[in-house]
């Protein structure tokens, strides 16, 4: 077994992008940060040592860590802060994956520049299930703010208001040549005429799901999520933060450079976003003319069908080698309704603020960390009662419900070692529908269905793809519409599972599962390692 050591320095280093200079926290200094490179089968060790005054966490997002929660790394869920001066390693096993994935920072809004890739390799001498690129790039989507990203969030905390948008979209964290600071460039992306390019695509953004696109040019989707696809051609890649996806380019033209660009989707016409396009320049090797071919067919903001016909295209490689196990039986069929409500709270100051909430739970972080209560059996942290059906009835999608009682509590749903579970996702819409990419913790699991309007538990399964569906470990319920999604419960431990928008992971749009340990051999979450940051 092979072993790889990295040693993640947190640290604030100054940066200039639009034209301004902030400090920013870093990884070693670096934005985006550094690349971990591993292969299947590989042990992980990270020493994350906190150079800074803010409490850190780091996820591995993707990873399923089986049997080791303790290295997921979500503060308060699988593990407390790294507090200043302190530092943890992270100890984990990659089994079963390959592809690319990344890791983040799991507290507060740190994530904004507390990321990068996580590139799993396969086996030694095991090929790509498609012809071997000539090269490989990271490609990390991103956003940028001009002010202090901490500042921005707390200042929406305290009013109850949503936060202000980021000034920039950011392609491998550069705004690019079209940017309100153009003196700055942008990133190159540099290819060899005729040969094909292997992009390793990451949406690390906050709040925004992103349209890419490269001028002039075609891509295969061949992976996403760390799991093999079929191959799927687009001509954009439509990507919600949190997902990862590989695609094949083929620098198909002889000579040249092309405008590369992100631009939001956004098809839900009350909610604000950044409307700026990142831009990077695709330059095919030799060329010394300095135009830019910029022709790009930018999806308009608000482009449903190709982010749907996007989603809808994805399936699961579900070769011999790579088969796409799907459950066909189910043990818990679940229905979560996600959306916005409002803070029952009457009597406190912020009284009727905006609160994020799944099935009317709007979820309240412990004070310490729930594996740790689960595993050493700490009563009072949280409850197993979560609900598995809404608790209201109400029209999904149509005019506002009656009823927009939230409560609040820490509570989560239990599942027995590899049982299996079909959950739908129905975004409720009951103050603005939106499109929420949902993260679930500690496993992937498959996209057997989809669809917009209220989900209908008699027609709608029938429907259902149980041959090859995509397999992944975030997936954005469409605007006032529903998924679903199974999955084999097989990794004991406490998973967590919430929007991998920031802004409505703050106000609550997150649950945990706890997994109960197995009998058998091999089953059980391993002990904590000694090193373990206590609250
Ligand atoms: Cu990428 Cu819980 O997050």
């Amino acid at each position: 077994c092979i072993e790889r050591h990295y040693k993640f320095n947190v640290v604030l280093k100054n940066t200039t992008r639009l034209c301004s200079t902030k400090p920013i926290v870093t990884v070693n200094g670096r934005f985006p940060g550094p690349t971990i490179y591993a292969r299947e089968d590989d042990t992980v060790l990270v020493k994350v040592v906190n150079h800074v005054k803010y409490n850190v966490s780091i996820h591995w997002h993707g990873i399923r860590q089986l049997r080791t929660g303790w290295a997921d790394g979500p503060a308060y869920i699988t593990q407390c802060p790294i507090q200043p001066g302190q530092q943890f390693v992270y100890n984990f096993t990659i089994t079963g994956q390959r592809g690319t994935l990344w890791w983040h920072a799991h507290i507060l809004w740190l994530r904004a520049t507390v990321h990068g890739a996580l590139v799993i390799l396969p086996k030694r001498g095991v090929p790509y299930p498609f012809p071997t690129p000539h090269k490989a790039k990271v490609v990390v989507l991103g956003e940028w703010w001009k002010s202090d990203v901490e500042a921005v969030i707390n200042e929406a905390l305290k009013s109850g208001g949503a936060p202000n948008v980021s000034d920039a979209h950011t392609i491998n964290s550069q705004p690019g040549p079209l940017s309100s600071c153009p003196s700055q460039g942008g990133f190159t992306l540099p290819v060899d005429p005729g040969k094909t390019i292997l992009l390793r695509i990451i949406n690390a953004a906050l709040n925004e799901e992103l349209f890419f696109k490269i001028a002039g040019h075609k891509f295969t989707v061949v992976e996403v999520d760390a799991v093999y696809t079929k191959p799927f051609k687009t001509d954009t890649i439509v990507i919600a933060p949190g997902q990862t996806t590989n695609a094949l380019l083929t620098a198909d033209l002889r000579t040249g450079k092309y405008l590369v660009a992100a631009s939001p989707f956004q098809d839900a016409p009350a909610i604000v976003v950044d409307n700026k396009t990142a831009t990077a320049t695709l330059h095919y090797s030799g060329t010394l003319s300095s135009t830019v071919i910029t022709r790009i067919a930018a999806p308009p903001q608000n482009a449903t069908p190709i982010a749907s016909n996007f989603a809808t295209s994805l399936r699961s490689l579900n070769s011999k080698k790579y088969p796409a196990k799907v459950p066909l039986k189910i043990d818990h069929s679940l229905l979560f309704t996600i959306g916005l409500g409002v803070n029952p709270c009457s009597t406190c100051v912020n009284k009727n603020r905006v609160v994020a909430d799944i099935n009317n739970v709007s979820f309240v972080m412990p004070t310490t960390a729930l594996l740790q209560a689960h595993f050493f059996n700490i009563s009072g942290v949280f409850t197993d009662d979560f609900p598995g059906k809404p608790p209201i009835k109400f029209n999904y999608t149509g005019t506002q419900p009656t009823n927009l009682q939230t409560t609040t509590g820490t509570r989560l749903y239990r599942l027995a070692y590899n049982s299996t579970v079909q959950l739908v996702l129905q975004d409720t819409g009951m103050i603005a529908a939106e499109n929420h990419p949902v993260h679930l913790h500690g496993f992937n699991f498959f996209v057997v269905g989809r669809g917009l309007g209220n989900f209908n538990p008699q027609k709608d399964p029938k429907n259902f793809n149980l041959v090859d569906p995509v397999e992944r470990n975030t997936i954005g319920v469409p605007t006032g519409g529903w998924t679903a999604f199974r999955f084999r419960a097989d990794n004991p431990g406490v998973w967590f599972m919430h929007c991998h928008l920031e802004v409505h992971t703050t106000w609550g749009l997150k649950m945990a599962f706890v997994v109960d340990n197995g009998k058998g051999p091999n089953q059980s979450l391993l002990p904590p390692p000694s090193d373990l940051p206590k609250c």
